[in-house]
């Protein structure tokens, strides 16, 4: 395995994403980490990451140094370059010109990182600091016109730095400059893929609960349902799900649900119809974030008194994926790591005082499917769009009434039907219906209707931090629309949003 310590670049996941598509695992730590502990993981090879800050600023990242004596291979990627050259007594200094951007790379020899690379390739740039002289034993391994330390190796200690980013798509020939630093340099093997993942955490889940037992809460998305499967290959019925309806569900969701988990995997899942609690809860309330928090706080509630009757649990498991462990982690974890909380079925293992387990958290949402997938899960769960805890209550515009419930329900089923029959659900990070609080005034037949409007939301994006509106064709609009005025009784009209986030955001509310 390969360890890469975070310094805080935006681009640290994707050294991961290249590393594990490479079939090598890879775990980022933070550069708190103990020397011990990384010792204690036996990597193959450490990264150190860029980052925003100067080695020079008084509160620059620092890892342990003792790192560069382990006889472990160590990459230097942009500051963990400099980190590296400035530990080990070479000078890193202020460039005289900022580099940023695309550079052409001029190779000095096609060997070790630049094993069967041209000696003119594309690299991207994006540093201030630049190394002016390097520590004893190291030698220039490639330059730019900028930088004349773009690379550098200590091949006798096994140390390495590249100025530039090899894990981008702007560096074209960086997939192979790190397959050579893993395979040529570190030695790794191509043995991380999810089947052995499945072997190995069903062994771990194993041997961590032993004949106790296990609740999980079930939302129906990817990543519990995943988790759900997971464990139970793993401690079958000492695994209890918990799925709490909420009245806020869309068309025939829990049904759904019970016959694909429940009747297919013979997964033990208790179904909590909790839909009147928190339904006349929300009666009346328009506030969008007072919905939210009538909504969680039923849920805990809810979730804690169906926990409580499962005698003798002492784990909770939950469906938290790397990227939320690595934010939460992060050098300079910002605000972030406090938004992602909420997401989670905070506040229950304290004073439950359950025990966690996190069997995804090493993982990225598409290795999440491919696991599904090896875990012979159904496309159907596997594909799932987000969804959002507070489900159809923030997508009904205004007051949320059961009438209102039921219009969305349809409207949203129809849309989510006509997206799969042509090919787009796949192709969209979420594609849904939003139910307005005003009316139109329309023509039926011969008579003039005053109803519902509707807005189709449909966007592309990679994490939900951005999105663009998806440029669905007019046919597919036009089919949708029909349907929707056609074969749903109280709208009348339906409109397509075409706003992107930011400065919009995916939801409505
Ligand atoms: P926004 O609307 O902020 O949504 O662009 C980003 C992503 O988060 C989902 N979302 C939520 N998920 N509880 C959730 O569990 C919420 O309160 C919530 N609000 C938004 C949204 O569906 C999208 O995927």
């Amino acid at each position: 395995m390969i360890v890469v310590i975070d310094f805080g670049s935006q681009y640290n996941q994707l050294i991961a994403r290249r590393v594990r598509e490479c079939r090598v695992f890879c775990q980022i730590e933070p550069p708190g980490i103990d020397i011990d502990t990384i010792k204690s993981l036996k990597p193959d090879g450490i990264i150190l990451s860029g980052g925003p800050s100067s080695i020079y600023e008084k509160n620059s990242p620092k890892v342990d140094t003792a790192i560069f004596d382990l006889g472990i291979p160590v990459l230097g990627i942009c500051y963990g370059m400099q980190f590296m050259v400035d530990t080990l007594g070479g000078t890193v200094k202020k460039a005289t010109k900022r580099e940023y951007g695309f550079a052409e790379l001029n190779v000095k020899k096609p060997e070790s990182l630049f094993e069967k690379i041209d000696q003119s390739t594309t690299c991207w740039m994006s540093h201030g600091d630049s190394i002016s002289k390097l520590p004893k034993g190291f030698s220039i391994t490639a330059s730019t016109d900028n930088t004349p330390v773009a690379a550098a190796e200590n091949v006798k200690k096994n140390l390495y730095g590249l100025q530039f980013h090899p894990e981008v798509e702007h560096t074209p020939k960086g997939k192979q400059m790190l397959r050579n630093f893993l395979f040529n340099v570190c030695g790794c093997k191509r043995n991380w893929n999810m089947k052995t993942f499945a072997k190995e955490s069903i062994q771990q889940i194993k041997d961590a609960v032993g004949d106790k037992k296990v609740i999980l809460g079930l939302s129906g998305g990817v990543d519990s349902s995943v988790t759900a499967v997971l464990i139970h290959q793993a401690i079958g019925k000492h695994l209890t799900c918990i799925f709490v309806d909420n009245g806020l569900l869309r068309l025939n969701e829990a049904a759904k649900l019970k016959i694909m988990l429940k009747q297919h995997l013979k997964i033990n899942i208790r179904f909590v119809n909790a839909s009147k609690l928190f339904l006349d809860a929300l009666d009346g309330v328009t506030d969008p974030e007072k919905k939210r928090k009538i909504i969680g706080k039923i849920f805990m509630d809810v979730f804690d008194a169906e926990a409580k009757k499962i005698k003798g649990a002492d784990f909770l498991a939950q469906g938290t994926l790397y990227p939320d462990i690595i934010e939460s982690q992060s050098a300079f974890g910002g605000p972030t790591s406090i938004i992602k909380s909420h997401h989670n079925v905070g506040g229950l293992p304290k004073k439950m005082k359950l025990k966690l387990i996190e069997p995804l958290k090493y993982l990225f949402k598409d290795e999440v499917r491919i696991l599904g997938k090896t875990l012979g899960m159904p496309e159907e769960l596997i594909w799932r769009q987000p969804f959002p805890g507070p489900g159809l209550g923030i997508r009904i515009i205004g007051e949320i009434t059961r009438k209102r419930l039921t219009v969305l329900r349809k409207v949203d089923d129809i849309l989510i039907e006509e997206i799969k029959a042509h090919g787009y659900y796949k192709k969209l990070w979420q594609s849904f219906a939003v139910l307005l609080p005003i009316k139109s005034v329309g023509v039926m037949g011969d008579k003039r209707t005053y109803e519902n409007i509707v807005a189709i939301r449909a966007v592309t994006s990679k994490d939900a931090m951005t999105a663009d509106w998806a440029r669905l064709p007019h046919k597919l609009l036009a089919k949708i629309s029909n349907r929707i005025i056609n074969e749903v009784n109280g709208v009348n009209r339906v409109a397509y949003d075409i706003s992107s986030k930011p400065p919009s955001t995916i939801e409505w509310e």
